[in-house]
């Protein structure tokens, strides 16, 4: 008997930050897009508690109890007073440190499958009240789809979406640190006045209508310039792009896959076969957004 789960990564149309909060995280207003493209997690009773992972990056996957799966599948047995036996396999495709959730996606992932292999029969609003323990994106990669996530991006306000966007992603050779990237922001902002993060109207609007080119106008990284700081061959990967074609080019979260919306599929595979022969990225991908949140496969 074993279940699996399939979760998506998420792009940040906008990503707007505030100043550093006392607890050291940062208000945001962050509207996230799923995208389709997936990890899977498989969990399978077990004597103990143990984390496998296959896929291309699978090296730069811990193994230990820091992997937010496993983090998720203790979790949830605390909260029943059960042992968290199980054998949590991820199948990742989403790239690791990239900026795209992949590490919440397995969170979530592990935590739906592990309710549905021990039918705990939690609820919609404990799930996410464990995912949000476990990390800022995590209730966003169970729910999928397009939300404003604001608070530290963990209190989520479903979106509307009125059509599919076409997304190219460029991997970089290595991964950049959440955090280090936010501690670059605070850097970076010493002695500015930060505003509020506010959610941009124009953006919500875009999205609604599915409307690209009013998108490409809207969107926003404010963590962008701390993430070509400290890896500075972003923006020859984000000129490449724009280049070719794209019709707005960003950094997607916290980096350092770079994001690049196209028209459609064809303006997008243009954009993605441009990106590959620019030297200027390891791996290039495709992938449509809305894409759903994590979602029982198999089990
Ligand atoms: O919530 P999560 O564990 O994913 O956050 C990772 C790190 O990113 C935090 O430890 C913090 O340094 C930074 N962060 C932040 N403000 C947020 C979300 C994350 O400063 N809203």
């Amino acid at each position: 008997m074993s279940v699996t789960v399939r979760v998506p990564a998420k792009v940040n149309v906008q990503l707007a930050v505030g100043a550093a909060r006392a607890d050291g995280f940062h208000d945001l207003a962050n509207v996230f897009l799923a995208v389709g493209l997936y990890d899977e997690v498989t969990v399978a009773p077990a004597g103990e508690l143990r984390v496998t992972c296959e896929g291309p990056d699978a090296d730069q996957v811990p193994l230990d109890r820091t992997n937010l799966a496993a983090r998720a599948a203790l979790a949830l047995a605390e909260r029943r007073g059960i042992e968290a036996a199980v054998h949590i396999h991820i199948a990742k495709d989403i790239p690791v440190a990239g900026g795209m959730a992949g590490g919440s996606a397995d969170g979530a992932g592990a935590l739906l499958a592990c309710d549905a292999l021990w039918k705990t029969g939690a609820s919609r609003a404990e799930l996410l009240s464990i995912c949000a323990e476990l990390g800022s994106d995590v209730p966003f990669s169970l729910v999928g789809g397009a939300a404003l996530g604001t608070g530290r991006g963990e209190r989520l306000t479903a979106l509307e979406v009125g059509g599919s966007f076409h997304w190219v992603f460029a991997m970089a050779g290595r991964g950049l640190s959440t955090p280090a990237v936010f501690r670059e922001f605070d850097r970076l902002a010493q002695g500015r006045d930060i505003p509020e993060p506010v959610a941009s109207q124009p953006l919500l609007d875009a999205l609604a209508k599915g409307d690209p080119d009013a998108l490409a106008a809207a969107v926003s990284n404010d963590l962008q310039p701390a993430a070509i700081s400290l890896f500075p061959e972003l923006a020859d990967t984000l000129a490449a792009g724009r280049t070719a074609g794209a019709l707005a080019a960003l950094v997607s979260g916290s980096g350092p896959t770079t994001a690049f919306l196209a028209r459609d599929p064809e303006s997008a595979a243009k954009v993605a076969e441009a990106l590959r022969s620019s030297g200027t990225c390891a791996t290039v991908r495709t992938a449509a957004g809305p894409a759903p949140g994590a979602t029982v496969v198999k089990g």
